[in-house]
């Protein structure tokens, strides 16, 4: 997920800073909507504030909770390990395009039992707004979701767009405008997100293999390697908020906007010594990664469940790789060495 909002006026750094930002819901509100040159609904629940966004949650929670998508585990790894074996039968092949979005986007499929959907959302590519060219554009998106609601209305299913279309929030059944809010996050909330922090393992190890044999000899470090790799590469860096509420008056100030900077909690050198270092050994990592406060990343399972799967089966698979070419663009300083999109990332075997 990446919503577009027009530049804000101030940003907020800093890891004790931003985490209490987050929290004062009153003061940083996300009654707010982003992406405005593409849709003209809110992205729920990420653009509603409490008390009515808590709702949103409590309906949305059962999907996303851990023992839930525990279950899906074996799907997972069928996947992967498909997908890894298939992707190192070629040489130079582009990690993005030919691993990490096809595995996300097929253990999307498995999430939300639809299966019949995976090759048009891979068909998509990373970025939703993207999906057809350079140029941002919901139709692609609003085309599916709205083929995915009318199906859901008119057909009696019992899958997941079907149980979200007739969700019931204060007793009132979803209006069309929620279910486009809720199906886009759900469809782009773990999608450019992910890729990212795939292709940005399969880089790393590319680059240090040392850190490869060292998991493969401890891999009790796997659930701390994947929280070091989900706070160096940052996949979501900032987000915004609004000083003032967006329904609240039709006086909108231009400068209303506040960033949240996840990353400059991240990098934060009163709590990580050394931030710019990827180091399993960390111990405590209180990183910022899926935000902080009520809106705390929902798919913070899927995500964590999902990269242990990957990190298991590349292990498993005793292979190893060295980065060929490589296309990336860089955060600006002070994060110049964190990457923040991989134009591409091309790896051959060792
Ligand atoms: C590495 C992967 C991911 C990262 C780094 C990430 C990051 C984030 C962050 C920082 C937020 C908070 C935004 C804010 O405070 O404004 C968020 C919210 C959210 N994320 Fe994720 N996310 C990831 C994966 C996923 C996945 C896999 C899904 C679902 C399939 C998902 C669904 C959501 C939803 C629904 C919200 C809104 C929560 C709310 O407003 O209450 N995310 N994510």
């Amino acid at each position: 997920m990446s919503v577009f909002y027009p530049k804000a006026s101030k940003t907020i750094v800093g890891h004790k800073a931003v985490r209490e930002a987050l929290r004062d819901t009153q003061t940083y509100s996300s009654d707010l909507q982003g992406d405005s040159d593409v849709r003209d609904y809110r992205q729920l629940p990420l653009e509603v504030d409490p008390p009515r966004h808590h709702l949103y949650r409590v309906a949305l929670a059962p999907y996303f909770v851990k023992p839930t998508i525990e279950l899906l585990v074996p799907q997972f790894r069928e996947n992967t390990e498909n997908l890894i074996t298939n992707f190192f039968k070629h040489e130079n092949l582009e990690v993005g395009q030919h691993l990490s979005l096809p595995l996300v986007m097929k253990n999307l499929g498995v999430i939300y039992n639809r299966p019949q959907d995976v090759d048009e959302w891979i068909s998509w590519g990373p970025d939703v707004w993207t999906a057809e060219s350079e140029e941002r554009d919901g139709k692609v998106l609003h085309r599916y979701l709205d083929a995915i609601y009318e199906e859901a209305l008119t057909k009696s299913k019992d899958d997941i767009w079907s149980q979200i279309a007739y969700l019931e929030i204060e007793g009132q059944q979803v209006s069309a405008a929620e279910f486009r809010g809720i199906a886009g996050v759900m469809l782009a909330g773990g999608r450019d997100t992910v890729v990212k922090l795939f292709t940005g393992i399969m880089w790393h190890f590319g680059h240090k293999v040392e850190d490869l044999e060292s998991l493969r000899s401890n891999p009790e470090l796997i659930a701390p390697a994947i929280q070091e790799f989900l706070r160096f590469l940052s996949p979501l860096p900032a987000m915004n908020r609004t000083v003032v509420p967006e329904s609240s008056t039709t006086e909108l100030p231009d400068d209303r906007y506040v960033g949240m900077s996840f990353i400059s909690g991240n990098f934060d050198e009163t709590v990580y010594t050394n931030p710019f270092e990827i180091d399993f050994n960390r111990g405590r990592n209180p990183h910022l990664s899926f935000g902080f406060g009520p809106h705390t990343c929902l798919g913070n399972h899927i995500a964590e469940i999902e990269a242990r799967v990957f990190l298991e089966v590349i292990l498993k698979s005793g292979l190893n790789w060295k980065v060929t070419t490589q296309d990336i663009r860089y955060h600006q300083v002070p994060y110049a060495k964190v990457p923040d999109h991989f134009g591409s990332v091309r790896i051959s075997r060792t």
